[in-house]
């Protein structure tokens, strides 16, 4: 099957007694690549991760339902500041950002549960505006219950929803015709090793029409002892969140995986000025991997990186966004400068 018959097949047809339609398009590998399982698309990024050392899962593997749904209780978590620190900058800032982009489409990467988006979605329909919003996610429940929320609440919102990875490219953008925002919120973008995020970039401006602007969040560099706390916070969700991943790897490539066997690890690099999540082993473990045809070996105390989480400082994220094409408009901070939004705009 290719890749478009997959996304049209996979197409749901929106609530009909809501006021607005709304689709989810699965598009789980690009425009004319072949049609992979997940399970073929996690063995391919295993194969390249684990033989990196240290050995590494890439983070987009934490989301499935479960990890969405503990994604979404840390963002509540007292030690996690990141989220209501960005909703807080987002309700002061969001009717500037609309007046600035001027957007008819709202594309928001990573979207999750959209929660903060709301904020966005207001300011872009005040006065009874028509809006087309487009959530992108690798993971499908969170779109879903996104979709049906949104247009409920906002009448005049059209929601897209689309099944993807924000590292493939991504064109064609919906919304073609007239002024986009794209939204990436929550500092994801820190979750990219620097290599990646430039080439991230480069390829979203691409992506881009000129006068389309990019809304970019990207958590900032502070105390040590802060950063640690809201990456292991005391109820341990974020460790649950973490070990998650074990059981995604488990249940994917039928592994003889425990998340028992695993410790809970966040460190800060100063050097890389970036969280690094992993996973310790907690005895020795050999573990088959027959899709990777592989005899994995974990001594005890050994260490995979799961994730890391870049900190910032506003002037190199205002430098990256340059660099790929982008035109940095405007920056806001909360009052601690714990937290940066910033909108540049793709010029002609
Ligand atoms: N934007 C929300 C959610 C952030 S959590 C917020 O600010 O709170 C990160 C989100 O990005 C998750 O929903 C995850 O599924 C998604 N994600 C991670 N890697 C991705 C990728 N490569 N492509 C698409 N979505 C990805
Ligand atoms: C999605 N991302 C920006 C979160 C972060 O802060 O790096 C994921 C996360 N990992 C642990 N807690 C939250």
């Amino acid at each position: 099957m290719s890749a478009a018959q997959h996304a049209a097949t996979s197409m749901a047809d929106g609530d009909q007694d809501s006021s607005r339609p709304w689709s989810v398009e699965v598009r789980r590998t690009p425009a004319g690549a072949p049609d992979v399982t997940a399970a073929e698309r996690l063995a391919a990024d295993l194969r390249v991760g684990l033989a990196q050392d240290p050995p590494s899962i890439p983070p987009k593997w934490f989301y499935d339902d479960k990890g969405s749904l503990l994604f979404d209780e840390i963002t509540r978590l007292e030690e996690y500041y990141p989220t209501r620190t960005e909703e807080a900058i987002l309700r002061s800032s969001a009717d500037e950002i609309a007046a600035l982009s001027e957007a008819a489409t709202l594309v928001e990467l990573g979207a999750g549960y959209s929660r903060k988006t709301r904020l966005l979605l207001e300011a872009l329909t005040s006065g009874g505006r028509e809006l087309l919003y487009v959530p992108l996610d690798v993971a499908e429940e969170p779109l879903r219950d996104t979709a049906v929320r949104v247009v409920a609440a906002h009448p005049t919102v059209e929601v897209r929803a689309l099944v993807a990875d924000f590292e493939d490219d991504l064109r064609p953008l919906p919304g073609e015709g007239a002024p986009r925002l794209v939204a990436f919120l929550g500092s994801t973008i820190g979750n990219l090793l620097p290599d990646d995020r430039a080439a991230f970039l480069s390829r979203l401006c691409n992506a881009m029409d000129p006068g389309d602007a990019l809304l970019l969040g990207a958590d900032l560099v502070k105390d040590p002892g802060r950063l640690v706390a809201a990456y292991d916070d005391a109820r341990g969700v974020t460790a649950a969140f973490n070990k998650n991943v074990v059981d995604v790897l488990a249940r994917e490539l039928g592994a003889d995986l425990d998340p028992d066997d695993f410790d809970h690890v966040a460190v800060w690099n100063a050097d890389a000025e970036r969280i690094e999540m992993r996973l310790r082993a907690r005895r020795d473990l050999t573990v088959r991997i027959d899709a990777l045809d592989l005899d994995w070996s974990l001594p005890a105390g050994s260490e995979v990186l799961t994730e890391t989480s870049h900190k910032f400082r506003v002037e190199g994220v205002q430098a990256e966004l340059r660099a790929a094409g982008l035109t940095p408009v405007r920056t806001w901070t909360d009052e601690a400068d714990d937290f940066s939004l910033t909108l540049a705009r793709r010029e002609a």
